[in-house]
């Protein structure tokens, strides 16, 4: 029987790939997002992922099965700037969105949840198991709502999987698919427009303990991203137990090396300009994926640093010069 699945920010960068991919396997998908969707992948339903009522009518007209909830405020300067839009926007909605779950008996939720969540600068990979120290509001609020989800689940008979995303980055071009928030804060996209307007990349901070001075982060491509719900939505599927995993590819690279790997793959020349270091940046965030390879059995495959700035190049529309996107070239089998 097909399965229905409800993607709040179904409209937005990583709702719209995991919409596709679930397609791609037969789900039916419903979209709640405050945008209307660039693309027909699923139902679009215009509307907020706290309005309990809404959310509520959504589960029992269409028979929701699972819930993917990705609707969420995630730019973590802003963050530091304006806790109440975080508060309301990742807390608030999701206690309701739990509230409406309960009311209506859908039993299964994928949480976005992310790395911030652990806050640490140190330079070793991080477990799952490791302390969770968050160091801006945006952290903070996602892991409130890791915590809503274990006594939720705990005491109404809810499962879960949390996923804690690394730094998501890279498109599907051939669909039309890509990273465009309004306003751009993410490092690939402003790398790229910089270059376009010719003006000097800010490079923000370079006086952290790293190998370079600059933050490093851990950049996974947003189609691995979707196959980790995938996986994940399989394993709630199967019975398995609620559980949290780290989604990133396992490898650090810094702001400088990403530049340099940008200009190499799209043959652009990038100057850069040092500026002091942006409020609720950790130095150094790297994942240890081992865990979800283990219990979700997901790898990423399609996170090559080169794979994921040629396809974020080709999506930006961006003249080529010789830079090929094909995944098959860069697919980890
Ligand atoms: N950076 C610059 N210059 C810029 C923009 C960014 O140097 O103009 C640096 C940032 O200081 C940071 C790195 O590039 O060190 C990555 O910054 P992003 O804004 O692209 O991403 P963040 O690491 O701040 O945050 C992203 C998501 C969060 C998520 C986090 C997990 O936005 O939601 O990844 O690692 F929590």
């Amino acid at each position: 029987m097909q399965r229905t699945v409800l993607i709040t920010g179904g409209s937005g960068y990583v709702g719209s790939v995991t919409a596709w991919l679930l397609v791609q396997y037969n789900y039916r998908v419903i979209i709640l997002d405050i945008k209307k969707p660039c693309h027909s992948f699923g139902y679009s339903i215009i509307g907020n992922a706290g309005d309990v009522r809404l959310v509520a009518s959504l589960c029992q007209e269409y028979s929701v099965n699972a819930i993917i909830h990705c609707a969420a405020s995630i730019e973590v300067g802003q963050s530091v700037k304006d806790p109440q839009l975080f508060y309301d926007n990742n807390v608030v909605v999701l206690l309701n969105l739990l509230q409406a779950m309960k009311a209506t008996g859908v039993k299964n939720i994928i949480f976005s949840s992310s790395a911030a969540v652990y806050g640490a600068a140190s330079s070793a990979s991080l477990s799952e198991e490791d302390p969770c120290r968050p160091v801006n509001p945006y952290g903070k609020t996602k892991l409130v709502g890791e915590y809503m989800l274990q006594d939720y689940a705990h005491a109404y008979h809810m499962r879960y999987i949390i996923l804690r995303y690394f730094n998501v980055a890279g498109a599907l071009p051939e669909h039309g698919l890509g990273e465009c928030h309004d306003p751009e804060t993410h490092i690939i996209p402003l790398i790229l427009r910089a270059a376009q307007e010719r003006k000097p990349f800010p490079i923000f901070g370079a006086q952290y303990q790293t190998k370079d001075g600059s933050c490093v982060r851990d950049y996974i491509h947003v189609l691995d991203i979707a196959y980790a719900h995938l996986k994940a939505l399989e394993h709630l599927e199967q019975g398995s137990p609620s559980d949290t995993f780290n989604i990133g590819s396992g490898r650090g690279i810094s702001v400088k090396e990403l530049v340099h790997i940008i200009e190499e793959n799209c043959h652009l020349s990038i100057p850069t300009s040092i500026r002091a270091g942006r409020m609720g940046d950790p130095a150094y965030l790297v994942a240890d994926i081992s865990k979800a390879a283990n219990i979700l059995g997901w790898q990423p495959r399609y996170s090559d640093i080169n794979y994921i700035i040629r396809s974020a190049f080709a999506y930006s529309g961006l003249p080529a010069r010789q830079a090929s996107a094909d995944r098959s070239a860069f697919l980890k089998e």
